[in-house]
């Protein structure tokens, strides 16, 4: 990028935590317009005073009138400009399916899946207006094989990543790229802290920081790929759970996940 043409722009959702909190210091230290936003409205504070990130705002994801104010206000700080969106807020919470209230399985497929779809639809006219943008979302190693005890979330990943699929085809004659990130087990407020502790020091399982995912976004808006892995032998299981599904059941059975 040469220093006459505007910077490039990022609209981050979840970022006033773990990985969206991580992407948004480490795109605005490299030089972009980024645009961070969250339901917590503190988090966001600090995370404006302690990063060059140019802009702030609370947003509930699910709150369809509300994203498209975002989106308005965000562009018009980047003369029009999106040339990454980043659907990355998320939540999570985990019991045997028939012990979860119900309320629980919508707010996570609400906010997990539909925050997505509704920031897709919102920013969809901005992206396509900048040359070789990327609508890029955090999907999960639950979306590879689900997870026993989160089935609602892993049903919900499972969908992000057909989204992204989805859109890679449907929107590749307008020049927009889809893409996610499948992260493993990283070291954010969603972990819980007995977790950490079991966690192998190597492998698949072992523990990511949030900059490690924040630095394959990097990545992932110079190189064209769908689907990112977070630690990369992820990318392996996905492979078994694809050819031999009963493998992969038998193998989340041993490891203790059921
Ligand atoms: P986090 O809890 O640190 O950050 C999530 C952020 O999303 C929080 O700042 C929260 O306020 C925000 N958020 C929740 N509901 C929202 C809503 N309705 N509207 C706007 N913002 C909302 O957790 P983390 O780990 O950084 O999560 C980010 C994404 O990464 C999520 O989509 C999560 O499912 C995914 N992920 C996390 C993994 C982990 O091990 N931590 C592994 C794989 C995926």
């Amino acid at each position: 990028m040469s220093s006459s043409e505007p910077a490039r722009s990022i609209f981050i959702t979840g970022a006033a935590s773990g990985i969206g909190r991580a992407t948004a210091q480490l795109f605005a230290e490299r030089g972009w317009f980024v645009g961070a936003f969250d339901v917590d409205e503190a988090g966001l504070q600090t995370l404006s005073r302690q990063s060059e990130v140019a802009y702030t705002r609370r947003l509930d994801v699910t709150d369809v009138g509300d994203y498209g104010a975002a989106v308005e206000a965000f562009v018009e700080q980047t003369s029009g400009r999106m040339d990454m969106l980043f659907n990355n807020a998320g939540i999570i919470a985990s019991s045997p399916l028939d012990q979860m209230p119900w309320e629980t399985v919508e707010r996570i497929l609400r906010i997990n899946l539909f925050g997505a779809m509704i920031g897709v639809q919102a920013a969809m006219q901005w992206l396509k207006r900048t040359e070789g943008s990327l609508c890029f979302s955090t999907c999960s190693a639950s979306a590879i094989y689900g997870s026993a005890n989160l089935v609602a979330y892993s049903a919900s990943k499972h969908a992000v990543k057909g989204l992204t699929e989805a859109l890679s085809i449907e929107l590749k004659k307008h020049g927009v790229r889809a893409a996610d990130v499948l992260p493993g087990i990283v070291e954010t407020a969603m972990l819980p802290p007995e977790h950490k502790a079991i966690l192998p020091t190597e492998g698949p399982w072992r523990l990511i920081q949030p900059r490690e995912v924040a630095e394959v976004a990097w990545r992932a808006y110079g190189e064209d790929r769908v689907h990112w892995y977070v630690p990369e032998e992820l990318k392996e299981l996905h492979v078994m759970a694809v050819n031999a599904p009963e493998q992969a059941r038998d193998y989340f059975v041993a490891l203790g996940r059921d």
